[in-house]
């Protein structure tokens, strides 16, 4: 991500946070997490990092069913929202993954982050590189669109309009991923009168 579309995607996340769960393709999402996590395998005993997590529409529900789950996101305004929700076993970390994490995890989730990260191939290869062995991959975003979803596609930091998952899974086994499946997992009734499909990609490290 160049500086200019970081700092067009912070503000637009400053200016679309505590709004963000009410608008209506937020609502929709709301009936995600039910369809990914029954394709998954959670245990109580796991750790998930949550790769932008945003205000928590994944997090939330999923720490419900896991240990502990980190939020990743570089929003300070989005893990805002998220940190009132006072969920005891969600810790939230503003950061970059390219960074570095310091620990490794049982699975890596992460709905509508991807489409806000210019280089996929390196991050692909950081997930894979802090999931401890045969830990769960669940990607979620759009089909590739024509950039009519977002609208402003650079005042909103979106530097994807949506994947081909077939390209997104040979990616990821380049980075090193082995069990790798995608589906369509849901359809979102955009006000613009379009509806635009979701996938969702699996794999384990
Ligand atoms: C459209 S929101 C989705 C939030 C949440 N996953 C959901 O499904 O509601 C995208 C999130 O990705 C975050 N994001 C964008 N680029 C990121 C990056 N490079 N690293 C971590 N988070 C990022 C944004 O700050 C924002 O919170």
């Amino acid at each position: 991500m160049t500086d200019t579309s970081q700092a067009l995607a912070q503000a637009h996340f400053v200016r679309a946070a505590q709004r963000f769960e009410h608008s209506p393709i937020s609502q929709q999402l709301a009936a995600l997490p039910d369809k990914v996590f029954s394709l998954l395998t959670l245990t109580a005993d796991q750790h998930w990092l949550d790769f932008g997590a945003g205000t928590g529409a994944i997090s939330a529900p999923l720490a419900a069913q896991v240990k502990r789950v980190t939020a990743l996101d570089t929003s300070a305004a989005m893990l805002e929202q998220l940190t009132a929700k006072n969920i005891a076993n969600i810790s939230a970390l503003e950061h970059d993954i390219f960074c570095g994490l310091n620990q490794t995890y049982d699975g890596v989730i992460s709905s509508m982050a991807l489409h806000h990260v210019a280089d996929i191939p390196r991050l692909l290869k950081c997930m894979q590189q802090c999931l401890k062995e045969n830990g769960q991959l669940a990607l979620i975003d759009l089909y590739s669109e024509d950039g009519s979803f977002h609208g402003d596609n650079q005042g909103k930091g979106v530097l994807h309009f949506g994947f081909d998952p077939q390209e997104l899974l040979e990616e990821a086994a380049k980075a090193g991923f082995k069990n790798l499946s995608y589906r369509e997992i849901f359809s979102i009734a955009h006000k613009n009168g379009r509806t635009y499909p979701m996938f969702l990609l699996l794999a384990q490290a």
